[in-house]
């Protein structure tokens, strides 16, 4: 099968670089691996709830927690957020995969995303958004700062609580990952996933290498 004709093959410069692999230059595209389904939650100036769905998004501060997701000019949830200064990330776990996707299909400017889906939005005690109630996981958000992007905005909310379905949770008060079993977004070929096995676990599958050094 043959390569796209924008797609450049590196192998020239082999030796120089140190790496002995065919690699192909992809070019500048927005492409990761993987990349979160956000539902973004937003109430309209009508006070309706909406939600979007969000892949180029993430936890961008520690202290204070902060999430970026980077939204359209032209979307209902830029109107939203840019009016109401916060919004909600719900996850959606695996099996509300149709419902995920259409919040990204449709724009709340022409339906009622929740009348349409059934789901219900749920007043956020924190901020002025409102969150997925039968979505495991949501996140409630103020937003702190923006930046603009190309045809982005991306919004900096700080996150001002987390709510997670008790049966969610590990004994030790955590969110359980492989119970939430959010879905993730090949962004390249946009096919939704769900979540692997345990590999390793963090802070300490390198530990192997600096015992070695
Ligand atoms: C998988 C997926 C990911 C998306 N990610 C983004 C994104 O990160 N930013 C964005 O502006 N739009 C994104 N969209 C498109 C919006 O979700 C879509 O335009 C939606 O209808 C906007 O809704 P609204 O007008 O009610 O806000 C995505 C859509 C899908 C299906």
């Amino acid at each position: 099968m043959g390569l796209p004709k924008d797609l450049i093959r590196d192998g020239f410069n082999m030796s120089e670089n140190g790496g002995s692999k065919m690699k192909t230059s992809l070019g500048p595209k927005d492409i990761m691996f993987p990349t979160p389904v956000f539902i973004v939650g937003t109430y309209c100036e009508d006070g309706r709830a909406n939600a979007m769905n969000v892949a180029w998004g993430g936890i961008c501060s520690s202290n204070p927690p902060c999430i970026a997701i980077s939204v359209r000019r032209q979307r209902c949830t830029h109107v939203n957020i840019t009016y109401r200064k916060a919004f909600t990330i719900s996850i959606p776990s695996e099996m509300y995969v149709k419902e995920a996707d259409y919040f990204g299909m449709m724009s709340g400017n022409q339906v009622d995303k929740f009348k349409a889906t059934g789901l219900t939005p749920v007043k956020s005690e924190k901020v002025d958004a409102p969150y997925i109630e039968e979505f495991p996981m949501s996140f409630q958000c103020k937003v702190i700062d923006s930046l603009e992007i190309g045809e982005h905005t991306q919004f900096i909310g700080e996150i001002m609580d987390i709510k997670v379905d008790d049966e969610m949770l590990n004994m030790d008060g955590t969110p359980d990952f492989c119970a939430i079993k959010p879905l993730t977004l090949d962004a390249a070929s946009f096919r939704y996933y769900g979540v692997g096995n345990l590999i390793e676990k963090a802070f300490s599958a390198g530990k192997t290498i600096i015992d070695n050094k």
